[in-house]
């Protein structure tokens, strides 16, 4: 018994768990080492009685004082740490918010859906024929260099643009086609306050027989009415694009002085927020679809512009920075 005892006193010195519960179960409870040997002490010899005795209690006071400490210790650790009350409910406020681009992609498919435009997506890295030369972009075209565009290798990068996926629609789907395409796009652009190397798009395509400019503004008008209110100014200028003809740019009249001026808008009243025109026939063609019985028209919004405008925000980069200070404010929008 003296051995046992020697060799309980060991194992409590070897203990390596600093849980209380754990010591108190394996040396202190009644099915416990201690209660074993306390158990063996009835069968003792009397003469034997009086030290194993007095060495069973001092064990039992070792251990006792032992477990005491460890439970001291995990006490100090839950104070040091905070966790005063581990059964208080979960604070319900800190469930995160939709990002504003979200927000604003949702509202824009939201907003095409309703007049029979679906949904779909394409790849963010592209070859060159979807990105550029089925887009009618001629060889020399300032977007096919480096400096404007990220390259993955020779004639595969990152897009620049959602208007390749009109090709990869096209070449697929047999026309007529009513789509929107949002997505994630690159430039090769310095950061800065209304720049960045990345930002999203939604670009919108409809392909069908007798397709006329006048589709493609009444279409852009209630877009612009539902998003920013049914006041809202349109005003198309003359523009190009290689894979549009004619081309336009789109202007709202400025939701945030509501076309008064101020300096979002510089003071004109308007700011632009997409690209438009007719489908060029030699897109048309190079996706096997024969522009004398077809024609249609596309257009290409960023989402960024269109959330900075409604949220009036002025810097593009408080977009990527996930600084929850920022993303907070979008909780109830
Ligand atoms: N792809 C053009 C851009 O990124 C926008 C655009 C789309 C213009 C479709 C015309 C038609 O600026």
């Amino acid at each position: 018994m003296i051995n046992d005892i020697d060799q309980i006193i060991k194992e409590m010195q070897d203990f390596a768990s600093d849980r209380s519960e754990e010591f108190k179960l394996k040396f202190l409870s009644k099915k416990g080492k201690i209660q074993e040997l306390f158990d063996e002490f009835r069968n003792v010899r009397p003469e034997e009685k009086k030290e194993l005795g007095q060495r069973l209690n001092a064990l039992k006071n070792m251990a006792q004082a032992r477990f005491a400490e460890l439970q001291a210790k995990e006490q100090q650790f839950f104070t040091a740490s905070k966790i005063e009350d581990m059964t208080r409910d979960v604070a319900t406020d800190s469930i995160g918010s939709i990002h504003p681009l979200t927000l604003v992609r949702r509202e824009i498919c939201d907003i095409f859906s309703r007049i029979g435009f679906t949904v779909a997506e394409g790849p963010e890295i592209e070859d060159d024929w979807h990105l550029f030369s089925a887009l009618n972009f001629p060889p020399e075209h300032p977007a096919r260099d480096m400096q404007d565009t990220f390259f993955v290798e020779k004639d595969v990068a990152l897009r620049t643009h959602t208007s390749s996926v009109q090709i990869r629609c096209l070449e697929k789907e047999s026309v007529p086609v009513r789509k929107i395409f949002p997505g994630r796009v690159f430039r090769n652009e310095a950061i800065s306050a209304r720049a960045h190397c990345m930002f999203h798009q939604v670009e919108g395509l409809y392909v069908d027989k007798n397709v006329s400019f006048k589709d493609l503004k009444q279409v852009l008008l209630y877009f612009a009415e539902e998003m920013f209110g049914p006041d809202t100014k349109i005003r198309l200028r003359p523009s190009y694009f290689p894979f549009t003809e004619p081309s336009a740019e789109m202007d709202v009249t400025c939701s945030i002085c509501g076309g008064k001026g101020c300096n979002i808008c510089k003071n004109s009243g308007w700011v632009e927020i997409l690209g438009c025109g007719m489908v060029d026939p030699n897109v048309l063609k190079n996706c096997n679809i024969d522009p004398s019985i077809y024609s249609g028209y596309a257009f290409g919004m960023g989402i960024e512009r269109i959330s900075m405008l409604k949220y009036n925000t002025n810097d593009i980069r408080l977009y990527f920075d996930n600084d929850v200070r920022f993303l907070s404010q979008f909780k109830n929008a």
